[in-house]
């Protein structure tokens, strides 16, 4: 099982969600100041009608807030030096996906930006991981595009991979994906581009629960999710796209750090046991990020 990528259901033989093994929990994450943070092109739906319209000041406030709010769920939060030219740097769950392999070693494995633009920022990231000693993994085929965190999720405390392709990521990367961090990997296809990460749509609560917005995926990749999440809780289209309710971070299936204004998730999230703290990303929302993708968890 440990190196198997799924593709659709008919895959599933003999795999079980008890049977993976137990990942630990993240011992902190990582965030990058948003001194060079701006609209200037764009690369999603959400940043339409949005270039040069960031209120500097207002972001640099909710940048602070959402820090604080990690450090409120227990994650102490560790800064990249924010470069200039590198607007987008910020979402710094993009850049690089990052975890431990069976036997703890710490890995961290580059993305492949599909925008010019963003491929320029993951040096900064490789550098900075380097320094931490997290062993640095590349894919073998630099033309295959694969934007890290923003599409590789784990699965709470499991050593399993989601991992969404269609608009950002391609299916070809999983393979390395799986053989590096020796962890199956669940393949989801997202086929409506305002949910181009799978970030965007998809956001695990706990081991056994998980928040999406369907009609981000194919039917196959739908019933994969259902197939192994007992609990499928679902976001209606405002919140979804509105407040980018399942970008939310869940931190150790205990606090949800959510985007204010999504008042039916917020109240999914708080009937499976979450304790809810509720932020304003909406400076960084016009770029088409929230709270998950403004960090990485470290291990
Ligand atoms: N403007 C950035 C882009 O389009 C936003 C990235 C947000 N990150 C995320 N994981 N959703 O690349």
């Amino acid at each position: 099982m440990s190196h198997s990528v799924y593709r659709g259901v008919g895959d599933l033989k003999g795999f079980s969600l008890k049977n993976c093994q137990s990942m630990p929990d993240p011992t902190g994450v990582l965030m990058c100041a948003p001194d060079f943070y701006d609209v200037v092109d764009i690369k999603n739906p959400f940043m339409a009608g949005h270039i040069g319209g960031v209120n500097r000041s207002l972001a640099r406030r909710q940048w602070e807030e959402v820090r604080t709010a990690f450090e409120t769920a227990g994650k102490g939060v560790l800064a990249i030096d924010p470069v200039q030219g590198l607007e987008d740097m910020v979402f710094c769950a993009n850049q690089t996906f990052v975890g431990v392999d069976p036997k703890m070693e710490r890995i961290c494995l580059l993305g492949q930006m599909r925008h010019s633009s963003r491929r320029r920022e993951v040096p900064a990231f490789e550098a900075w991981f380097k320094d931490k000693g997290y062993r640095i993994v590349r894919l073998k085929d630099p033309g295959v595009s694969f934007e890290g965190a923003g599409d590789a999720i784990w699965h709470p405390a499991k050593r399993l991979i989601w991992g969404g392709h269609g608009f950002r990521s391609q299916p070809e990367a999983y393979e390395e994906v799986a053989r590096a961090f020796e962890s199956p990997v669940v393949l989801l296809k997202l086929v409506n581009e305002r949910f181009y990460h799978l970030d965007t749509c998809f956001c695990p609560l706990t081991s056994e629960a998980v928040l999406i917005y369907p009609s981000a995926f194919d039917a196959e990749s739908l019933e994969l999710i259902l197939k192994i999440f007992p609990i499928v809780l679902t976001a209606g289209e405002g919140e979804a796209i509105r407040s980018m309710a399942c970008n939310a971070a869940v931190v150790d299936a205990k606090t949800a750090i959510l985007q204010k204004g999504a008042a039916s998730v917020a109240r999914h999230m708080a009937v499976m046991g979450l304790k809810v703290i509720e932020v304003d990303t909406s400076e960084y929302i016009k770029s088409g990020g929230s709270v998950y993708c403004m960090k990485m968890f470290l291990y």
